[in-house]
């Protein structure tokens, strides 16, 4: 169990531009007491709703069939990157995962303001929907978002432009 309490107190750490990030991948046990295939659903449509309230829903498609095909696919990413059967495979035809997330967020000018505005997010997401995640198991999902989520950071305030490296040895087992 974890009260919203606790959910509104994970840690954002901010981005360097130019750093190595290392991160580990979230646990499956996570995927487990989320509620599997359904609860992980049920989570990411809720921060996707929320989203398009948030400060940065106009990154995302106006458009709402296209907006669901975004909402399916990020189902399909977290419930593969947890652990659980590989429902996303193909959309990275063969290239690593992790490399093709950080690719697939090349296309947008992302800001460490925008990475704030959607950790943010997807903590009201979990505050509303993760409260029976045993709250180490919500820390742990955590950790994985708040250090992954700065490789998709490419836009910084000096105007410059830094897109984030990637190997297989950033990965803390
Ligand atoms: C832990 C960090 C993040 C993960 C794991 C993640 C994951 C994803 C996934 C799975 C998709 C769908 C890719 C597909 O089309 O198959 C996506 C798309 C996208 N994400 Fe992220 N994301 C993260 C952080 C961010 C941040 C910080 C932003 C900031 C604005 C962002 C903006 C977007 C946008 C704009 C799209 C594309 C929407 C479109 O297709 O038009 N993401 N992300």
């Amino acid at each position: 169990m974890a009260t919203p309490k606790e959910i509104f107190a994970l840690p954002i750490d901010p981005v360097i531009k130019g750093e190595r990030v290392h991160f580990t991948l979230p646990p499956a046990r996570f995927y487990e007491e989320i509620g599997g295939e359904e609860g992980m659903r049920e989570l990411m449509y809720a921060f996707y709703d929320k989203i398009y309230e948030s400060e940065i829903a106009h990154f995302f498609p106006q458009d709402e069939a296209e907006f669901e095909q975004v909402k399916i696919k990020n189902s399909r990413f977290f419930i593969q990157i947890c652990g659980g059967p590989k429902v996303y495979e193909e959309e990275a035809q063969g290239m690593d995962l992790n490399e093709y997330m950080i690719r697939v967020h090349d296309d947008f000018s992302i800001t460490e303001k925008a990475r704030v505005e959607w950790l943010g997010t997807m903590r009201e997401a979990l505050a509303a929907k993760a409260t029976h995640v045993d709250i180490e198991t919500l820390r742990a999902f955590w950790d994985y978002l708040n250090s992954f989520s700065k490789l998709t950071v490419n836009s910084f305030a000096d105007g410059s432009v830094c897109y984030a490296a990637y190997e297989a040895g950033d990965i803390v087992p």
